[in-house]
């Protein structure tokens, strides 16, 4: 099995330029077929190595120094602990990282060029062509933009944009492109409190990306159409936007493509008109939404509507070529959803479905309300390590779509918690016991941080199987009671908003009524956490 699973693994890496977080996901899960019901994970680490042999394939890997021994717990988690009652963390105060070198950013630990001090986006509407024989972008971006202190000058993240014009409440305003910052100074300054509307004019090249993740994000045109793919930094490479978790905004899309071609964003399609100029497709998503959770696929896609439990609208996008082959994907879609509303809770957001583009292999991603996957990884026969990558990314509909990281250190919350709602859903299924397949991960779990992981670990094995690993410890510390009513409250209360992990800590510790200040320390915040897991308290 080992081998299996190494060989299901390399494969990938050999097959695939675009390897996701997916990889860590593959590791669990058996490979298709094989009659084994529970995989060996005593294997070397191979999420940890695949994931770093995929960002040196990508080129510019960030450059990281070694993690230290133990990291001290960030200031939010006294802060948090001390007032369980939850405000979210400001995202100005990193502690592991050095200080922000970058005075437009807000101090993303990770990220310092994210987000822009000052403002927080309520809506974007985006309009935008999309001509696939020049290969071009030509957009007009509406941001509804709330100003939270009183400026001057304010910045979006913005690359790869030639900037045509900008205006503030209709009135021109100067500009500065800079290589990550759209500078703009309105004609008078904007006043705490105030509410403008910004609008961006631009062009650019459409096949456009990033890479300070060390994993290309942004813009992908191919053969037959494009997709964006935009965690963590991606969005910027294609929408001037404000381009960090911690604003969450409304969105409507205008896509006007090519006449016959379909274009898909977030939320529910609001109108298609065609003529032999071209088709445009509107699409509204009225949950609050972080600009990593941007879908947009153009191509030739059929729409396929159907009803999930309790009337929940299922929109799905499938090549028009795949449309039979696709079918059992969309059919397990309810019972997924149902399973994990038993555990979980009531779904969080307005709809879900599956969107499967002709990417290359490995892609998976939990875009809003519509997961996306890569056509090459579905193969029709639904085996088990499809179910498991498709389990992980309906979780994350709970697990960082409706609540989302405060900060890009807290991608553990996300990435743990989708891949113990993957578990589970093994478990259900009879593939895998959950406690073996923990055990076994903690195992094989190589020294690595969970909670504030540098660049190059955030979607490696510490954060996905080692942070599911902290997540059951913490239901054998706390009991199944106490455990399945902090996940609940955790997507009920904060749903919509965007979480540190001094929060989490903070509700776990008021939903328990434990000091777990020891508990996190040794479990999330150690590069070396304990070798075994907690013995399990009654409840
Ligand atoms: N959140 C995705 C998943 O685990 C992984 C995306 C990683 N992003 C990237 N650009 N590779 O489900
Ligand atoms: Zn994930």
């Amino acid at each position: 099995m080992n081998n299996l699973v190494n060989n299901l693994v390399n494969n990938l890496v050999k097959r695939s330029w675009l390897l996701l977080g997916c990889v860590a996901l593959l590791i669990g899960c058996s490979s298709a077929g094989g009659g084994s019901r529970v995989v060996d994970l005593t294997a070397p680490p191979v999420g940890l190595t695949v994931a770093s042999t995929v960002a040196s394939t990508v080129g510019s890997p960030p450059v990281t120094t070694p993690a230290p021994e133990t990291v001290a717990p960030d200031t939010s988690i006294t802060t948090n602990s001390a007032h369980p009652d939850d405000a979210p963390t400001a995202v100005t105060t990193p502690s592991t990282a050095s200080p922000s070198t970058d005075p437009d950013g807000i101090g993303d630990p990770l990220f310092p060029a994210l987000g822009n001090p000052g403002i927080d986006v309520q809506h974007y509407d985006i309009e935008l062509t999309f001509d696939h024989a020049a290969d071009t972008l030509t957009a007009v971006v509406g941001m509804d933009i709330r100003f939270t202190e009183t400026r001057r000058e304010f910045t979006l993240d913005s690359v790869s944009q030639e900037i045509d014009s900008v205006t503030v409440d209709d009135h021109p305003a100067q500009f500065v492109k800079d290589p990550q910052e759209l500078r703009i100074t309105p004609s008078s300054p904007a006043a705490a409190g105030s509410t403008s509307r910004v609008t961006v004019r631009y062009h650019q090249k459409a096949n456009s990306q990033t890479h300070d993740s060390g994993l290309p994000t942004g813009w992908f045109t191919t053969p037959g159409g494009s997709y964006v793919l935009n965690e963590p930094d991606g969005a910027r490479a294609w929408l001037p936007s404000n381009d960090h978790p911690s604003d969450k905004a409304t969105f409507r899309f205008t896509i006007h493509v090519a006449a016959g071609v379909t274009a898909v964003a977030n939320g529910g399609l609001d109108s298609h008109t065609s003529t032999t100029a071209g088709d445009t497709w509107v699409w509204s998503e009225n949950r609050p939404m972080a600009t990593y959770l941007i879908q947009l696929l153009t191509g030739d896609y059929e729409i396929v509507d159907a009803t999930g439990p309790h009337g929940l609208p299922l929109i799905s996008a499938v090549l028009r070529q795949d449309r039979t082959a696709m079918q059992p994907y969309l059919d397990g879609m309810s019972a997924q959803i149902a399973f994990f509303e038993g555990v979980f809770g009531p779904y969080p957001l307005d709809r879900y479905g599956l969107a499967i583009t002709d990417s290359a292999p490995g892609l998976a991603m939990e875009t809003q309300g519509r997961s996306l996957f890569s056509r090459t990884d579905l193969d029709g026969n639904v085996s088990n390590s499809e179910e498991a990558v498709l389990a992980h990314e309906l979780a994350h509909q709970w697990f960082g779509d409706a609540v989302s990281p405060a900060r890009w250190s807290d991608v553990w919350l996300n990435e743990s918690l989708a891949t113990y709602g993957q578990w589970l859903w093994l478990d259900h299924l009879g593939v895998q016991p959950l406690d073996v397949v923990a055990r076994q991960s903690l195992a094989s779990r190589p020294p690595g941080i969970t909670a504030d992981p540098s660049v190059a670990e955030m979607f490696g094995f510490s954060v996905y199987e080692g942070g599911a690993v902290a997540v059951q410890a913490l239901r054998l510390t706390i009991g199944d009671d106490a455990f399945f009513t902090l996940l609940r409250s955790w997507v009920s209360d904060f749903n919509g908003t965007s979480r540190t992990t001094g929060n989490f800590i903070a509700l776990a510790e008021k939903t328990s009524g434990k000091d777990l200040t020891g508990f996190f320390h040794d479990w999330i915040y150690s590069t070396r956490p304990p070798t075994s897991l907690p013995k399990a308290v009654p409840g």
